[in-house]
């Protein structure tokens, strides 16, 4: 398994892992797949290519040559917020789960957020029913600070977003 932060050459690869994941896992992404699933590789590469600003990039986790999962780190740029980080849509191909490719993703992420000047912490959140992401991402350190009741509607359902911080400069 090798991770990298993705550039425009990925967007094919991506585009169909990313498709792949908000049809195995609705619940666990804001965007659906109908959002989605007409956009131009033109518009993905665009997407996924480190911003120049440094605002948001995109790991992938390979297996093999094959693009099997990926994570959005995002860094605010305003000043005011910009000793703060998040994670974003994380996911795993099906096939590929339970073999630490999450793990190794979520740790590359706070490695790179660590390595971000003077990013003090790094937040998520989480559909309060996803056991797997939650147990991931409490055995990493992060800790809950909030629930929001009814954060997602998809399929009739609402769920509520548990929202976790990692302090880096305590952990
Ligand atoms: C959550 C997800 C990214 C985990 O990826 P993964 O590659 O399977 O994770 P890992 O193999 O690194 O597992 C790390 C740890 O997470 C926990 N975990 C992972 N899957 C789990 C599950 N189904 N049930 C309970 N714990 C689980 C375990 O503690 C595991 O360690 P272990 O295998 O030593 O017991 C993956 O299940 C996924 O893509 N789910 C769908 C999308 C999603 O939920 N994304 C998160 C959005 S916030």
């Amino acid at each position: 398994m090798t991770i990298r932060v993705l550039d425009a050459g990925d967007a094919a690869a991506y585009q169909r892992l990313r498709l792949l994941a908000l049809q195995d896992s609705p619940t666990a992404f804001s965007a659906s797949y109908e959002e989605e699933v007409g956009r131009s590789l033109d518009d993905v590469a665009a997407r996924i290519a480190p911003a120049p600003d440094g605002s948001i990039r995109m790991l992938g986790a390979f297996h093999g040559q094959a693009l099997a999962g990926f994570v959005a780190l995002i860094h605010p740029q305003r000043a005011k917020l910009r000793h703060g980080a998040e994670i974003a849509g994380m996911f795993v191909a099906p096939a590929q789960r339970r073999r630490g490719l999450g793990r190794a993703l979520l740790g590359a992420a706070i490695d790179q957020a660590r390595a971000l000047d003077g990013v003090r912490q790094l937040k998520l959140g989480v559909n309060a029913t996803n056991t797997a992401a939650r147990v991931l991402y409490e055995s990493a350190g992060f800790l809950p600070y909030g629930l929001e009741p009814d954060a997602l509607y998809v399929g009739g359902q609402f769920f509520g977003q548990a929202h976790y911080l990692l302090r880096l400069n305590q952990a």
